[in-house]
């Protein structure tokens, strides 16, 4: 074990081992419901800016550590810098959200580069050195990337839809052109990986935000296999690179989700039921999750039940307490308070 495992809960979690208090980070804890983001957010020409600048970036990264003292920070950035790096107009409409030339039929493919522009993406390296830098002994550096097929459903689209529909009827219609797409993705998202710990990132989570909407067959094809290929391929280079799955929505698929990836821990999204994750994911790999940003917005009594339900699952066994999904930009931050001196057993005065 590296001293670098020793000083970290979160990586000691990912390596299969359980903590007392479990580790706890949040998806994007770095974002909108937080005063110092909107603060420096405010100063920037648009998200994307924001994005490659690497020292707001580093110390966007940092402000959620700063105020609550997470076991993990991750790395500012979006998911949408890969298809900008490999040379799709990606930009952000203020108040809608992500809008890319969309890929409307097969030739349009070859729009885009046949490798990413590494030097687009140096900014994000450079933002993963200097927080490298600032970051607390204790807590655990996440690098991640959007898996191919949740970049593919924004690349295909042009922006984010309800139902993920033109890249579902595009997989149906082209397989061909779509399977190439998928491993152009495929081969730039382990690139891109690599070079996130080259950096300096010490684990790093993929994100596959809407993997739950495919049936069976395409779950394999679009979501299982390409997962195991960029695990593959990253450790190639990274051997023992530590990764987060999170095949958001999976349900009763994560039991073949990870038969064939080899993640070091599975993230379980909100409708997870606790009883199956303890007994047929957590017996098999470390788990992290699952708590409902609406819960955590909503507050009180709804939230307190919501984490002692967690706890009482998942503690036993190796678990990082996290979101099932993002949080929710209208968020309280005392509500956010709560939780973290919930799930810390810090005793409360008042
Ligand atoms: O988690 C973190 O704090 C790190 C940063 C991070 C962001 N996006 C910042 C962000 C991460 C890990 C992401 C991942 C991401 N981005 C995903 C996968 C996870 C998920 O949330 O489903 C997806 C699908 C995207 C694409 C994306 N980025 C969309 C659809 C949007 C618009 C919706 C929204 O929330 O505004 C974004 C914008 C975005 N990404 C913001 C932030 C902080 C808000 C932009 C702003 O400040 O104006």
């Amino acid at each position: 074990m590296t001293s670098s495992i020793v000083r970290k809960p979160l990586l000691r979690v990912l390596a299969g081992e359980r903590e007392p208090v479990p580790p706890l980070w949040l998806m994007r804890q770095a974002g909108r419901y937080l005063p110092e983001y909107r603060a420096l957010r405010g100063q920037a020409a648009g998200f994307l800016d924001l994005c490659f600048d690497a020292k707001r970036a580093a110390e966007i990264t940092l402000q959620p550590i700063r105020r609550f003292g997470f076991d993990a920070a991750i790395l500012f950035s979006d998911i949408l810098v890969v298809p900008h790096a490999l040379g799709q107009c990606v930009s952000f409409v203020e108040g809608e959200g992500p809008r890319l030339d969309a890929l409307k039929e097969p030739a349009a493919l070859a729009r885009l580069r046949t490798e990413l522009d590494q030097a687009v993406l140096a900014p994000v390296y450079d933002t993963i050195a200097r927080v490298r830098q600032d970051l607390p002994p204790a807590v655990t550096f996440l690098g991640f990337c959007g898996a191919p097929w949740t970049l593919a459903t924004y690349m295909i689209a042009g922006q984010g839809t309800p139902d993920q529909l033109p890249a579902r009827l595009f997989a149906y219609e082209y397989p061909e052109a779509f399977a190439k797409l998928i491993d152009l993705l495929v081969d730039a998202s382990a690139r891109y990986l690599v070079r996130q710990f080259k950096a300096g990132v010490d684990a790093v989570q993929i994100f596959d935000t809407w993997a739950g909407i495919l049936p069976a067959r395409e779950f394999e094809m679009w979501c299982i296999r390409p997962h195991a290929r960029i695990l593959e391929k990253l450790r190639a280079e990274i051997p023992g690179a530590r990764v987060i799955g999170f095949p958001r929505g999976a349900g009763t698929e994560l039991g073949r989700y990870l038969d064939a990836v080899a993640v070091d821990t599975v993230g379980l999204d909100w409708t997870i039921e606790l009883e199956f994750a303890r007994t047929m994911i957590q017996k098999r790999r470390p788990v992290q999750g699952n708590l409902d940003p609406l819960a955590l917005l909503a507050g009180g009594a709804a939230l307190d039940r919501s984490i002692d339900a967690i706890l009482a699952a998942l503690s036993e066994g190796p678990f990082v307490f996290n979101l099932g999904h993002g949080v929710l930009p209208e968020t309280p931050l005392s509500h956010v308070e709560r939780l973290v001196e919930r799930v810390r057993r810090v005793p409360r005065l008042s």
